[in-house]
């Protein structure tokens, strides 16, 4: 991918990023056991393209994670969401999940979002809180004028979250994605900077 253009300097994300209840950050190598407790999970995993991971396959994704952290120019911002511990007197920090966002064309400012919460954290608005934080930090830090996402069409919880965002649905592709031995079936949804910043 080139990612350079003239007059345009390294994208990059201004982190941690806060929320009323929750902080994202970059992965490190501690979060090993937090990422494999949901990403072991088919309950979590089952529309996703990836899972339920292996012991070898969450570290695998934690190494990655910290690689695509060194990478210049950066283009992948995979963060784990972690929950201030809201309503305590000391707040005990916990990760509860991930969310990213991957510049899948830089040349016209495009990126994907993608976000996954722990089940024992699930219908609280954590994952409308930290995507739209995210959403907001990709089109004012990283310049970005298009954000999509896509979701197996059966997953009802993330297309609900997309138009929760504001995201508008602009494809349903048939038999688009080979998963698990079966074709499946996604929606494709995506917002504009102009829309989300106004
Ligand atoms: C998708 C996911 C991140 C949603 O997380 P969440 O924190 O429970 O979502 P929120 O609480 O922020 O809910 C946002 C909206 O989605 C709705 N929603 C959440 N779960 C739902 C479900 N199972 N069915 C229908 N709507 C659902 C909520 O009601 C809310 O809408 P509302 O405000 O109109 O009531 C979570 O279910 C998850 O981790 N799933 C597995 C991974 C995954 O599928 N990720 C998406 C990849 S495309």
């Amino acid at each position: 991918m080139r990612m350079r253009r003239r007059g345009v300097s390294e994208p990059a994300l201004g982190l941690p990023i806060e929320t009323p209840r929750l902080i994202l950050r970059d992965f490190t190598a501690r979060d090993f056991e937090a990422v494999h407790a949901y990403s072991s999970l088919d309950q979590v995993t089952r529309y996703l393209v990836w899972g339920p991971n292996t012991t070898l396959q969450s570290k695998q994704t934690i190494r990655a994670y910290l690689d695509d952290q060194k990478e210049r120019p950066r283009h992948n911002f995979d963060l784990a969401i972690v929950s201030k511990g809201e309503g305590q007197r000391v707040a005990r920090q916990k990760l509860i999940g991930g969310a990213g966002l991957k510049l899948v064309d830089w040349e016209n400012r495009t990126a994907e979002i993608g976000y996954v919460l722990h089940p024992d954290y699930w219908g609280e608005g954590f994952a409308l809180e930290a995507a739209h934080a995210l959403i907001h930090a990709g089109f004012v830090d990283l310049g970005l004028q298009r954000i999509i996402a896509t979701c197996d069409q059966r997953n009802k919880a993330s297309a609900r979250v997309m138009e929760r965002l504001g995201m508008r649905r602009e494809g349903a592709f048939r038999g688009s994605k080979h998963i698990q031995g079966e074709w499946r079936d996604e929606f494709l949804y995506a917002i504009l900077a102009a829309e989300f910043l106004r």
